[in-house]
């Protein structure tokens, strides 16, 4: 579950200069971004606007991501940036706030305001709902740290959205259905940032998709760290698993388009298999890690199955949905992965041909079993072996994208293009496609052919 680099939160901006204005900077995954989105949301509720310029703001927020690498640490350069910016402010007699939000905050804590006193607030994932008091009391000049894991649902106490607010947020939505993680993967920082596993119910979810509907959204991508492990209880008292609700959420008028990511393996049930085949707002794309081929590797990293599991599950998947795309994550370098076992994972991505796929070098974390392991791998061996992946990779998401050339697709229209006269949508697998802006308004879903695969980006003409 991935995105490229950081993205702004969007909460919407109703004018008023007067207001305090609040600059969201996220890393990491989607559930980042929905996530910033909320806070968004909790602060507009309490008087706060989004700005886009960090000079403007009176509170900035980072909502931060812990899963690899020198997350913390890259927290900490960033804050002293910020804590110029916010000398230069105080001397013109204005104030900024700084807070530190997301997994860094759950797994530092009170570190951070020790490490960089320059921060006001620091607020972990499961206290979004807590935003407006937290923001109240450091304002009153406590240094404010709220990590508890809320026993509430923070679903539950998340204003509602009015349809301006919605709709300033375009065609597509992320909904968080679930979070958490109780698979325990030894290099995986996760179950200790995010908490054990929760899923919302189902009329809530509903609730929050109808919403959604109304105020344009035709495409709505589920999230969850372990999103098909997502179970509820719906309106008939039964329990649902994460198919029933899928064809649920199909039938809300507008919802035209439906997605979920990020999927384990050993959660993928017959009925999701039968949604990939029989409903068609389930769109042909699939993004199930595997994160590595070498039994032994897997057996370390505990993710309870085998590679045969893997490769027998998706030849099912396949069957239910043949043109399915399908996505994956993967780490090189796991301690105690020699080149054999490295070997066996080009096998599988030879095996399965992959249309998208993330990788990694595998990172210590702290507090997690693979950290402790006396079998680290040499960086430069970890180097390597993720080029000689990445190259197979990128060649083979080449093929899938050269493979739609000549093809007839249906493009949910997103946005106005980069350049003039151009739209960007989304074809059915996930990819952005350029056409013309003539091509039809955003919300549309049209017609077109594939003409030119790019570097990041499919072109094509309406039909
Ligand atoms: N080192 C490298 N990659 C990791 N991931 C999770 N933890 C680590 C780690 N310690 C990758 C996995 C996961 C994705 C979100 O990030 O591939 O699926
Ligand atoms: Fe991390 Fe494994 Fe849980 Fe995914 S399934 S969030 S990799 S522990």
């Amino acid at each position: 579950m991935e995105t490229t680099g950081t993205e702004r939160a969007t909460a919407t901006d109703t004018g008023a200069a007067a207001r305090k204005k609040v600059f969201i900077k996220t890393y990491g995954c989607q559930m980042n971004v929905y996530d910033s989105q909320r806070m968004g949301d909790a602060l507009a509720a309490s008087g706060y606007v989004a700005t886009e310029e960090i000079g403007e703001a009176d509170l900035v927020l980072l909502n931060t991501c812990h899963i690899r690498e020198k997350a913390a640490e890259k927290v900490y350069s960033e804050i002293g940036r910020i804590r110029q910016i916010k000398k230069e402010r105080a001397s013109a007699g204005r104030e900024m706030m700084i807070g530190v939000a997301g997994c860094v905050a759950q797994a530092e804590g009170q570190e951070i305001m020790s490490r960089a006193p320059a921060v006001d607030l620091v607020v972990g994932p499961q206290s979004y709902h807590r935003l407006p008091d937290v923001v109240r009391r450091a304002r009153g000049g406590e240094k404010v740290v709220e990590t508890d894991y809320a026993i509430e649902d923070k679903f539950e106490h998340l204003p509602e959205l009015d349809r301006a607010q919605v709709r300033s947020r375009g065609v597509t939505a992320f909904l968080t259905i679930q979070e958490g993680c109780d698979k325990f993967c030894t290099f995986c920082v996760v179950p200790y940032t995010r908490g054990s596993e929760v899923s919302r119910p189902v009329a809530q979810i509903v609730a929050e998709a109808e919403r959604l509907a109304a105020a344009g959204v035709r495409e709505v991508t589920l999230l969850g760290q372990n999103v098909n492990a997502w179970h509820g209880e719906g309106p008939d008292g039964s329990e649902w698993g994460l198919g029933r609700l899928l064809f649920r959420l199909a039938e809300i008028p507008g919802i035209e388009r439906l997605r979920y990511t990020t999927s384990h393996p050993r959660d993928m049930d017959d009925e999701l298999i039968a949604a990939h085949r029989d409903l068609p707002a389930l769109m042909p794309y699939l993004h199930l890690p595997v994160q590595a081929g070498s039994d032994r590797v897997l057996k370390a990293m505990n993710r309870r199955h085998t590679a045969v599991d893997y490769l027998k599950l998706i030849e099912r998947i396949r069957g239910a949905r043949p043109d399915i795309a399908m996505s994956g994550d993967f780490i090189v370098g796991f301690p105690g992965e020699a080149e054999a076992d490295f070997q066996d994972t080009l096998e599988l991505v030879r095996t399965v041909r992959y249309a998208q796929a993330f990788s990694f070098k595998y990172s210590r974390r702290p507090g997690t079993p693979g950290a402790e392991m006396d079998n680290q791998v040499p960086e430069a061996e970890k180097d390597d072996r993720l080029q000689r992946l990445q190259a197979v990779l990128a060649e083979q998401q080449r093929e899938f994208a050269v493979s739609l050339v000549g093809r007839e697709i249906d493009l949910l229209i997103e946005k106005p293009g980069r350049e003039r006269g151009q739209k960007v949508g989304r074809s059915p697998w996930l990819q952005p496609v350029i056409v013309d802006e003539k091509a039809g308004e955003i919300g549309e879903i049209v017609k077109v052919r594939i003409t030119r695969a790019g570097h990041y980006s499919l072109f094509a003409s309406a039909t």
